[in-house]
């Protein structure tokens, strides 16, 4: 499936049925060549919009996996990269792909760094968050801050009601609460829990201060919208 390099079906159903740790040990040695590695078009257009806000000092990646969006903060942070996953697969891939960064295994629903990065992001992970865990993420991301830190992630805008990718994510949200209704342990990834109105409040409670800007060079739906924004938090300095 995907690449002759992928997943096949089977793999992926096996991880479909574990947790979202286990599912990603799993998926590890194959997740480069998923669509659910975050494309190297989005990281670019991430690390082109914090160019003119930075550089920055040192970087944390949320939730990194592999090591995609580390390439972002590679290219915008003059200090030591890092990066914190709950998945030891995605961790040790991690770890070859960037040998020189720190690599923290924890639960990013109870992250504990100290106030100690300039610049934190995360890539396709905030579907993994039920809307209730985001609060306590988000805290845990404004203590790693130092004060002026900013927390950068790209968001897609909502697709239209009538095109096909509205429902395709519609479905996938329901097949997953079906599943997740009748078998343990849940596999928590939903695509339309986390809407830029909802996250940006979330944001707020936690402290930050937010604002957006389009990721033109990511394209425009038909209407004129930009189909990504950067999310851009600051720390109050
Ligand atoms: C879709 S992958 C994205 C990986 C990478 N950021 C990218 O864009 O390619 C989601 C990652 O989030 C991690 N993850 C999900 N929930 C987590 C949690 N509560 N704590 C730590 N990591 C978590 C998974 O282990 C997985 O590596």
């Amino acid at each position: 499936m995907f690449s002759s390099q992928g997943p096949s079906l089977r793999e992926l159903a096996v991880q479909a049925l574990s947790s979202v740790e286990r599912g990603y040990d799993l998926l590890a040695p194959k997740f480069d060549h998923t669509p659910f590695r975050t494309p190297d078009g989005v990281l670019d257009a991430t690390a082109d919009a914090l160019r003119p806000l930075g550089p920055f000092g040192r970087g944390l990646d949320v939730c990194c996996g592999t090591g995609a969006g580390m390439r972002t903060l590679a290219a915008v942070c003059q200090g030591r990269i890092a990066g914190v996953d709950f998945s030891s697969g995605m961790l040790a891939q991690a770890r070859e792909a960037h040998p020189d960064a720190e690599l923290v295994r924890a639960d990013v629903r109870d992250l504990s760094f100290g106030a100690e990065f300039d610049l934190a992001v995360t890539f396709g992970a905030l579907g993994h968050l039920l809307p209730s865990e985001r609060p306590a993420v988000f805290a845990g991301v404004h203590r790693a801050l130092r004060p002026g830190g900013l927390f950068a992630f790209p968001i897609g805008g909502p697709p239209p009601v009538t095109s096909v990718l509205y429902w395709a994510l519609l479905g996938f949200d329901a097949v997953m609460r079906v599943r997740n209704a009748v078998w343990r342990p849940p596999f928590v990834m939903y695509y339309r829990t986390c809407p830029l109105g909802a996250v940006r409040d979330d944001l707020a409670t936690a402290g930050f201060d937010v604002t957006t800007v389009p990721l033109t060079a990511l394209g425009r739906r038909p209407d004129g919208a930009p189909r990504f924004r950067l999310v851009l938090a600051r720390k109050p300095a």
